[in-house]
């Protein structure tokens, strides 16, 4: 077993490592002549050219990937994304007919909810695209199209390089639906690739600077509560980062849109109290950067410990951070392909510093084939 996790203590901290190339094998061979193909395709173009709705529906972390796309897809296609928690989505009567197309977001491809939402979408004649890690898993069976994330076996139960191969996964689904309903035209679906093709090189190099993650997480492992802040795809990067420290940790963690502190969670700050804050790029989003240093003011007058990922000549935000995580700088759309990742260190960290086992922490399956 130890040779399996290639000189790691715990898969998990494997697979975080594994995060470039789950990315890249997941890009790999999806752009061929200037337009994005999918897995498996039971759909006609028309079917795509006809789709004037998109559901993202999927569970726990998977969930969070599907939040963070619907930023991309509207802005890509122009079309109403809403993303809905497999759990949710089953049990209303969410509006669907043959012009929806649902994304359906797994890893195992087998979690029960989310493949009960995919029958419940295909009763109502909506078409269901799958995003699966898992080839011939029963969710992609039962769905139209298919788009198969390659970040290979995932074995510790909190998911890590399957959320960043589900992010870039459901980006290439964007693309291929701006390029069937006409909203970008072939060069510009290149551009946004390439982009893409860019991110594992950024993902390797903030792998390279965690040693003071690491440091940073010891010496808030014994914290009761941590809260984390976001904007725009910051805010479900927030809630991941989240997730993973209620997950492997079993801290009492909570995400919140920078935006509603004044609505409720400003009153939780107490002196000390850690919040890790990630910050959108100074460069592309200069009004959404300025609102989040107001924010991180806000916090820290009230007693916060301020933890910031920031952009390295972020200048306003080391201003305000009373530990600051320095991320390649990135284009706003891709930049929780990198700031994901030294939460899911952060979290992985605390856990071990007391002592529970990353790979499998208590009550949590790593696929949820019951309700
Ligand atoms: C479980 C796992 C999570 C995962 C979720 C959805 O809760 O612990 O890591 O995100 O199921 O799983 P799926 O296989 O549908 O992506």
């Amino acid at each position: 077993a130890a040779a399996e996790k290639g000189g790691y203590d715990y898969f998990m901290l494997k697979e975080i490592a594994e995060q470039p190339e789950a990315l890249a094998s997941t890009l790999s061979g999806h752009l061929h002549d200037g337009r994005i193909v999918l897995d498996e395709q039971r759909l006609s173009d028309q079917d795509l050219r006809d789709v004037d709705k998109v559901f993202v529906v999927a569970c726990g972390t998977a969930y969070h990937a599907g939040l963070i796309a619907k930023y991309a897809i509207e802005h890509w296609t122009r079309l109403p994304v809403e993303v809905e928690l497999a759990s949710e989505f089953r049990y209303r009567d969410p509006v669907l007919d043959r012009s929806t197309l649902v994304v359906a977001i797994s890893q195992s491809g087998e979690t029960a909810d989310t493949l009960e939402a995919v029958r419940h979408a295909k009763d109502q004649k909506a078409r269901v695209l799958a995003i699966c890690n898992t080839n011939g898993a029963q969710i992609p069976r039962e769905s139209d199209a298919v788009l198969y994330t390659h970040a290979g076996p995932e074995i510790g139960v909190a998911s890590t390089k399957c959320f960043l191969a589900q992010i870039a996964a459901a980006y290439m689904v964007g693309l291929a639906l701006a390029q069937a309903v006409g909203t970008k035209y072939q060069d510009e679906v290149v551009r946004e690739f390439e982009a893409l093709e860019e991110t594992p090189a950024a993902v390797a190099k903030v792998l390279e600077q965690m040693e003071p993650v690491r440091e940073l997480a010891r010496s808030f492992a014994s914290s009761d509560t941590v809260l984390f802040l976001g904007r725009h795809v910051g805010y479900p990067v927030a809630l991941e980062g989240a997730l993973k420290l209620k997950e492997l940790a079993y801290i009492h963690a909570e995400g919140f849109a920078a935006g509603e502190l004044k609505h409720g969670p400003i009153a939780l700050i107490e002196d000390g109290l850690p919040v890790i804050v990630v910050m959108p790029s100074p460069t592309g989003r200069a009004l959404l950067h300025s609102k989040m240093v107001s924010n991180i003011r806000e916090i820290q007058a009230r007693g916060a410990a301020t933890i910031v990922i920031a952009e390295p000549d972020d200048e306003a935000a080391a201003a305000v951070a009373d530990h600051l995580i320095p991320i390649p700088a990135t284009p706003t759309l891709l930049q929780p392909l990198v700031s994901t990742v030294p939460l899911q260190v952060f979290a992985a960290t605390v856990a071990q510093s007391r002592g529970y086992d990353v790979d499998k922490p208590r009550n949590l399956a790593k696929s949820v084939t019951v309700e």
